[in-house]
């Protein structure tokens, strides 16, 4: 794709996109996005397609064929291929100080497929899943798959409001609800950038141990950290079986992997290796976990995520001074210290909604903020941009091009 040109795949949910041009077949036409020349898309919260490992992965590729033999065509064990099993258990125990055990890890198709997953094997119909707010919206349509009853709980810069929380599962709890799961993006959370509270987190896991909730805490961005570590993941400090944490190659190496990890309390890993579709199919995704293997055996894990990580913070930096060198006054945005995006609140009385065709009309776009909200009851003072997506200079021209549209709506 040429630089400049914008991409627009199905609105707002971008899961069909295909950015490189591959020869015109019609089996393939599904997998491009339509190309909308002339539109910087922010709303697509995508990594730039030109830092994905396209040679490595291709020698990891091969490296599985001959490292692992007909292993990496068969059937995989249930809980994913050991060696990245291991290297992932030693990983974490390097980065977090905690040595998950062999069988506190699975291998996953990447964390939607694990948050589907779970919410098969831990919910029973008619269940409340309590969803922080605002949050990745492609989740709660996850969720929605399900007959479960979904309740906001709202967060705020320092993560969830664990008093009101606390309230909310005794009056649920009451009126004969069962709330089994608590569905949070604690670190670099999406769509805001913010990252909770320390006190938060053990509030929340304390408060969730109590109640016998069990936190799915969505971990996609931990590694994508900007200005120092990230903080510590919630399963990191919770005690066995109050946290399933769902980790994912997708922001590190590249989204078309589809792998992805569950560290989790023992029992609960143990019926993800024995549920139905395990039996059935094996481990997901076998050939791309065990290139995937191959790819972090040889060393090639760290230096992509340290690429990314210096190019995504010069674009964070990019358009933070781009949108105050050229918003009109009156927004706010906390810049985020790691992750994809910054949650843009606007000045009083614009609201996101009415924004987003102007805002095309000028040539650029975004998320917004109403569809991060799972009862839809906020966010339309707010917007999502990525920063992911595009260098420094068209950043700051989509700028340019958003402070045009506000400018028009005041
Ligand atoms: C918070 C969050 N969780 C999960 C995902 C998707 O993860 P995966 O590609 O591993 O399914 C995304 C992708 O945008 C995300 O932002």
């Amino acid at each position: 794709m040429k630089r400049g040109m914008c991409i627009r795949a199905s609105r707002f949910s971008a899961r069909r996109l295909h950015l490189r041009p591959v020869t015109t077949h019609h089996h393939l036409s599904d997998l491009h996005a339509a190309l909308r020349p002339g539109v910087f898309d922010l709303g697509l919260g995508h990594p730039d397609p030109a830092l994905l490992p396209l040679d490595a992965i291709q020698r990891a590729s091969a490296q599985a064929i001959a490292r692992y033999g007909a292993h990496a065509l068969g059937y995989g064990y249930a809980t994913g291929p050991g060696p990245l099993a291991d290297w992932l258990r030693h990983r974490i125990a390097q980065r977090e100080g905690r040595l998950p055990d062999a069988d506190e890890i699975a291998i996953t198709g990447g964390i939607s497929h694990a948050l589907d997953q779970l919410v098969t094997l831990c919910t029973q119909p008619g269940d409340v899943a309590l969803v922080e707010s605002p949050t990745y919206h492609l989740a709660v349509r996850i969720l929605r798959d399900r007959p479960l009853k979904l309740i906001a709980i709202p967060g705020g810069p320092d993560g969830l409001d664990v008093d009101a929380l606390s309230e909310l599962i005794g009056a649920l709890k009451r009126q004969g609800e069962r709330p089994s799961l608590l569905y949070c993006v604690p670190t670099f959370n999406n769509p805001t950038g913010l990252c909770w509270r320390d006190e938060v987190r053990r509030a929340v896991v304390a408060l969730a141990e109590r109640e016998r909730i069990l936190i799915v805490e969505d971990d996609a961005y931990r590694e994508l950290a900007y200005d120092g570590d990230a903080p510590p993941s919630l399963w990191r400090i919770a005690p066995m079986g109050v946290v399933a944490r769902l980790g994912s190659f997708s922001k590190s190496l590249a989204p078309g992997m589809r792998v992805g990890w569950i560290t989790a309390g023992r029992d609960l890993i143990a019926r993800v290796r024995t549920c139905g579709v395990m039996d059935s199919g094996g481990g997901p995704n076998q050939f791309a976990t065990m290139t995937v293997a191959a790819y972090c055996e040889d060393g090639a894990f760290e230096p992509q995520v340290a690429r990314f990580v210096e190019t995504y913070r010069a674009r964070r930096d990019a358009l933070m001074r781009a949108l105050a060198t050229h918003l009109p006054a009156g927004w706010q945005a906390p810049t985020p210290a790691g992750g994809f995006f910054v949650w843009v609140r606007l000045p009083a009385g614009l609201s996101s909604e009415a924004l987003l065709p102007v805002a095309e009309a000028e040539g650029v776009s975004f998320v917004p903020g109403r569809r991060f909200f799972c009862d839809g009851r906020g966010g339309n003072e707010a917007l999502r941009l990525a920063f992911t997506l595009y260098p420094p200079a068209q950043l700051e021209e989509a700028a340019v091009r958003l402070a045009q549209a506000m400018r028009r709506c005041c």
